[in-house]
């Protein structure tokens, strides 16, 4: 069985351990600081086992060593959320966390593939990248997976659409700034353009790009978790089963949609080397203008974080 370490016991955290759990996808280790609660959690999805059929391990430990040897590690471990926060509000709370984290990973698990969770996303990602030293490949921010969920659902939504027969993806920045690739969005087989009037099809990408502070506003405190776990869970996947299937992720750019030095979504094909190659296509100018965006809003972050 391969062993799967979460860092983070929140919901995001909890919720990705039920869903691995449930699709037997390997052994998992939930890690969090606060007392008792990754270990009480771990055992009440463990007492599920019996029923949903799954005999996988799920311990819960607030040591790091427990995680030796893991294949793949994902990093849930923030600050909650707040309504009204901006991703650039968490930087300075979050790159402490996370780098204190990657550092006791890289510690117990030199081999593993690591999947950033934590937010800002972009920039967490570029610095788990610094922190670990890994190879670009085994370092991959879980952001437009989510966004590409919910920009398909909206479209399968307005259309009355199945969801099977939506394809679409998001890019560029896990912020108000990414780009729901229209030009590249089908449904039924036919072009999102051809199928509704370009103020519907605006319509469902300002959705897409507000639906993250949507929950939060509902929600008061926290933010979305079941979402996120499901793309976590189809990055996991697609890892193991090695499928080099395409799955927009935040991966260190070189050169690619002209840019570098940061960590941006982009498309991806993901294996069981982790990312293991970046795919250019063609985006529309006002497509490239608004990635062209997120790119910069994230580098300005990165060289804020790096004061
Ligand atoms: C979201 C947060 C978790 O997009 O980044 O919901």
């Amino acid at each position: 069985m391969p062993k799967i370490t979460i860092v983070g016991a929140g919901n995001v955290g909890a919720v990705t351990a039920h869903l691995l759990a449930m699709k037997k996808l390997g052994d998992v280790v939930l890690v969090d600081v606060l007392e008792g609660v990754a270990q009480g959690k771990a055992l009440d999805i463990i007492e599920a086992g019996p029923i949903e059929g799954y005999g996988v391990s799920v311990i819960g430990t607030g040591s790091y060593e427990e995680t030796k040897g893991s294949d793949i590690v994902i990093v849930t471990a923030a600050v909650p959320r707040k309504p009204g926060w901006t991703r650039k509000d968490f930087l300075d709370n979050n790159s402490k966390i996370v780098r204190n984290v990657v550092e006791n990973i890289v510690k117990y698990s030199p081999g593993c593939i690591l999947i950033i969770v934590s937010n800002p996303l972009d920039v967490m990602t570029y610095l788990a990248c610094k922190t670990s030293g890994f190879s670009r490949e085994r370092v991959i921010g879980m952001g437009c997976a989510l966004d590409s969920s919910r920009f398909r659902h909206f479209i399968a939504q307005e259309l009355h659409a199945s969801n099977a027969n939506v394809d679409a993806f998001v890019m560029g920045a896990h912020s108000d700034l990414m780009v729901p690739v229209v030009s590249h969005a089908y449904a039924n087989g036919k072009p999102l353009t051809t199928l509704l009037d370009p103020g519907r099809v605006s319509t469902i990408v300002e959705k897409t790009r507000k639906a993250g502070p949507e929950i939060v506003a509902l929600l008061k405190t926290g933010n979305a978790h079941y979402a996120p776990a499901s793309a976590i869970a189809e990055l996991v996947d697609a890892i193991l089963s090695d499928s080099k299937k395409i799955i927009p992720c935040s991966v260190y750019v070189k050169g690619e949609y002209g840019t570098n030095g940061l960590c941006i979504g982009v498309p991806v094909h993901i294996g069981k080397k982790g990312a293991e190659a970046v795919v250019e296509t063609t985006l529309t100018n006002e497509e490239r203008n608004a990635f062209e965006k997120g790119v910069q809003e994230t580098k300005e972050m990165i060289k804020l974080l790096e004061q």
